[in-house]
């Protein structure tokens, strides 16, 4: 990775619409189902896209729809610039990129750099023999003296990271499945090929990237074993049994990410790239890159992570808004098709106010499908078992948060006229979209509001971002946009609770709590519990006017 320089920036600065706007992810799988195979496809999304456009959403980032085993369900391709039948066809794609763009979102692919599927034709002849031409596109090595793999470097699913090949002799890495070989990003010719398939998506015209793994593309040249993490003990997961020092994280990927946002960049119309990187704070801050030159937005998980207390979370935006790059813009998750949902980590009242915290943060938010409606977890029976990450350590499986959306009461809630590939939720017939809709109490009512005060709200978007409070119980900020101040207040707890101190007056826009009725608060409100709020701060010279 010689040579490379940082790009300058072609963004429309703070009108550029991911500044402002709030994302959501597709997975594919789980969204609607057309052709009654009980897997979702392209078609599904295109007829549920008005779902998105009531949730005022501003662009949809799908993951991988490319031809794949399905092995991790997508993320082995094995044909990057191919729409893999079980999703539809590239005309089906085209339609729905064309509709998507009519009605004014965005969208975002999944672009997964670190690996192929081993089906793959570049994997296929890498593995035929040690002289193919494209032996050197993956990570080929000797077995050590006494025979075992070249190092101690974990997959991320469990189990040695490196599979011997019988017919070759040799070991290949994968940072994941062993169906998911690694690329070798130090061979030029693989960063030419793959900066294709970016240009081969970019010319269709999708409006972004999100970028699967970023943080494994590249591993110690020299093939150091990790040190082993002192603070494991069972019950962790297995993949944080090593310190990933020398197996993840490296600096050469930076220069890689350099030239994927060169590609982006070079397009007249501004293209999104949003990084994948489950990193401590100040390691992901270098994939904002030099001046700038990596990607706009990379992923920032730590709401998962974090407990959820209004100290823990204060010192984390703390932390985060510090941390930033001069320039660099800020981004917020509460979950996604990796991670346990947001409702079952919190509880149904806690996550309306995570979605409020989530809404009202500076910084692009990514929503991950259902929790719009406060979907949770659904436990899979062991034959119902799904994810290859559950093979090796069921507790960890990632089925449960990706179960069928949810859409209505009618059979299998509308997602699909056959049996899913997945359970769905016992409770759908009281959960779920159709009947949220006209409930103004309902989690999805919540979230239309968020959002549609989000984008109401120059505030909450460009608005500066200043700590109020920060108590047992209470997390209080203030956004702020030249004259106009937002304050928002969160009630982690389950009593009443008093704001320290609000001097001037405020005026309610919004609360989670649907029994709150709408008044001025002329002294400092009191939180329902459970309650979380948003209210308009008069200047004190407008007092009395
Ligand atoms: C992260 C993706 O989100 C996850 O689903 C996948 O298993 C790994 N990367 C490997 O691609």
């Amino acid at each position: 990775m010689k040579g490379e320089v940082p790009v300058p920036s072609r963004d429309s600065g703070n009108n550029s619409w991911w500044r402002q706007g709030v994302i959501y992810q597709v997975y594919p799988r789980s969204f609607q189902d057309t052709n009654a195979d009980g897997i979702g496809d392209l078609e599904g999304i295109r007829r549920r896209l008005d779902h998105l456009v009531s949730l005022d959403v501003d662009a949809i980032w799908i993951s991988p729809i490319y031809s794949s085993p399905m092995a991790d369900f997508g993320y082995d391709v094995s044909d990057h610039r191919a729409i893999d039948p079980i999703f539809g066809t590239m005309e089906d794609f085209d339609r729905l990129l064309d509709e998507t763009h009519r009605k004014g979102l965005k969208v975002i692919l999944d672009y997964v750099p670190n690996h192929t599927s081993d089906q793959h034709p570049w994997f296929i002849e890498s593995r035929a023999s040690r002289r193919n031409s494209k032996r050197d596109w993956y990570v080929w090595r000797d077995a050590r003296a006494d025979g075992g793999p070249p190092n101690n470097w974990a997959s991320e699913f469990g189990g040695s990271a490196w599979t011997f090949d019988e017919a070759t002799g040799q070991f290949y890495y994968h940072a994941y499945l062993a169906e998911q070989p690694d690329l070798n990003w130090r061979n030029p010719e693989v960063v030419a090929a793959m900066l294709d398939v970016l240009r081969f998506w970019f010319d269709r015209g999708v409006d972004g990237f999100r970028v699967d793994a970023i943080h494994h593309l590249f591993e110690d040249e020299q093939l150091r074993d990790d040190p082993v993490n002192p603070d494991w003990q069972e019950g962790l997961s297995p993949n944080q049994r090593l310190l990933r020092v020398n197996s993840m994280d490296q600096p050469e990927v930076h220069g890689a990410i350099a030239l994927m946002r060169g590609v982006a960049t070079s397009y007249a119309n501004e293209r999104l790239l949003i990084g994948e990187a489950y990193l401590p704070i100040a390691r992901l801050m270098a994939y904002y890159g030099i001046a700038l030159s990596g990607f706009h937005l990379p992923f920032n998980f730590h709401l998962i992570s974090t407990p959820w207390q209004p100290k823990a979370i204060a010192a984390l935006i703390d932390e985060y808004e510090a941390a930033l790059p001069p320039g660099g813009w800020p981004n917020w998750v509460l979950g996604n098709h990796d991670r346990s949902r947001v409702a079952t980590r919190l509880g149904p009242a806690q996550a309306r106010i995570a979605a409020m915290l989530l809404l009202t943060l500076r910084g692009t938010p990514t929503l991950y499908q259902g929790d719009e409606i406060g979907m949770v977890d659904v436990p899979i029976p062991r034959h119902r078992i799904r994810d290859p990450f559950a093979t090796n350590a069921p507790t960890f499986g990632r089925d449960p948060e990706r179960t069928p959306m949810q859409w209505d009461a009618s059979p299998r809630a509308g997602f699909s006229p056959v049996e899913p590939w997945l359970p769905m939720a016992a409770d759908f017939k009281r959960h779920n979209a159709a009947s949220q809709f006209a409930d103004p109490r309902s989690m999805l009512s919540l979230y239309r509001a968020l959002i549609a005060l989000r984008h109401k709200e120059a505030a909450l978007t460009l608005g500066t971002y200043a700590l109020v409070q920060a108590s047992e119980n209470v997390l209080a900020y203030e956004r702020r946009h030249g004259e106009r101040r937002l304050l928002i207040a969160l009630n982690f707890g389950e009593g009443f609770e008093e704001l320290e101190s609000l001097s001037p007056p405020a005026k309610l826009l919004l609360s989670t709590d649907p029994t709150r009725e709408k008044e001025d608060f002329a002294r400092a409100p009191k939180l329902n519990p459970n309650e979380g709020i948003v209210a308009e701060l008069t200047p004190p010279n407008r007092v009395g006017r």
